[in-house]
């Protein structure tokens, strides 16, 4: 199987993933990053790994909807069998979403559907849980709300700010997209309405 990639920024989600790929315990390729800012540290990622890169640039795009038909098309020219959401910013349109519905994938740093949107781990400490976590999804059209997959979580400490906590829910995510993305290559992820089965 193939799929590519959409990062944003940082990209270490994306490197843990292609990682997994070296070492053989993903079964797929990544045939293609795509960012929306040509400042994205995961290009250097994708320079080092020999994997090629698009730069889909929303500001030299007159709207959404022509940004977003430029990036499809880009999508469409690797054919990719998945999209995988690794700290990509923006929220993607309906069209793009149900062109590949069941075939996307996101992560993102808590356990929905508590604390979707932006700055989750500061939400969930203002909140004042006790514990937080990741959760890999299918993409629906509504933000951070498709089929959960997988959820890891991780002990709020009492002298946790952010930083701290956001770097121990990162370590989470590093485990948990890669195990994800493995399950779907093995054809082991079931959508059965909101539910997603886990095939043995
Ligand atoms: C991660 O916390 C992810 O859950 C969120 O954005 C962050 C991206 O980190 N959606 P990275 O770019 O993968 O390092």
């Amino acid at each position: 199987g193939t799929f590519v990639v959409l990062a944003s920024g940082r990209g270490s989600n994306f490197q843990a993933i292609i990682d997994r790929v070296k070492e053989g315990f993903i079964h797929a390729r990544c045939v293609c990053l795509i960012t929306d800012n040509p400042d994205a540290y995961a290009i250097t990622r994708a320079n080092k790994a020999g994997i090629p890169h698009e730069v889909v640039s929303y500001k030299s795009f007159s709207d959404k909807i022509r940004y977003e038909e430029a990036l499809m098309e880009v999508i469409a020219r690797y054919n990719p069998d998945l999209i995988i959401l690794a700290g990509y910013m923006r929220l993607l349109g309906d069209r793009i979403v149900d062109t590949y519905h069941g075939k996307m994938i996101n992560i993102h740093p808590s356990l929905l559907p508590a604390f979707a949107g932006l700055h989750a781990q500061q939400q969930a400490l203002d909140y004042g849980t006790k514990v937080a976590g990741c959760t890999v999804h299918f993409v629906t059209r509504d933000m951070d709300a498709g089929p959960v997959i997988i959820q890891r979580t991780v002990l709020v400490l009492d002298d946790d700010d952010e930083e701290s906590l956001s770097s121990r829910i990162l370590i989470e995510e590093h485990q948990a997209y890669p195990d994800a993305v493995r399950l779907f290559f093995e054809h082991r992820l079931r959508i059965e309405g909101r539910r997603v089965r886990i095939l043995p």
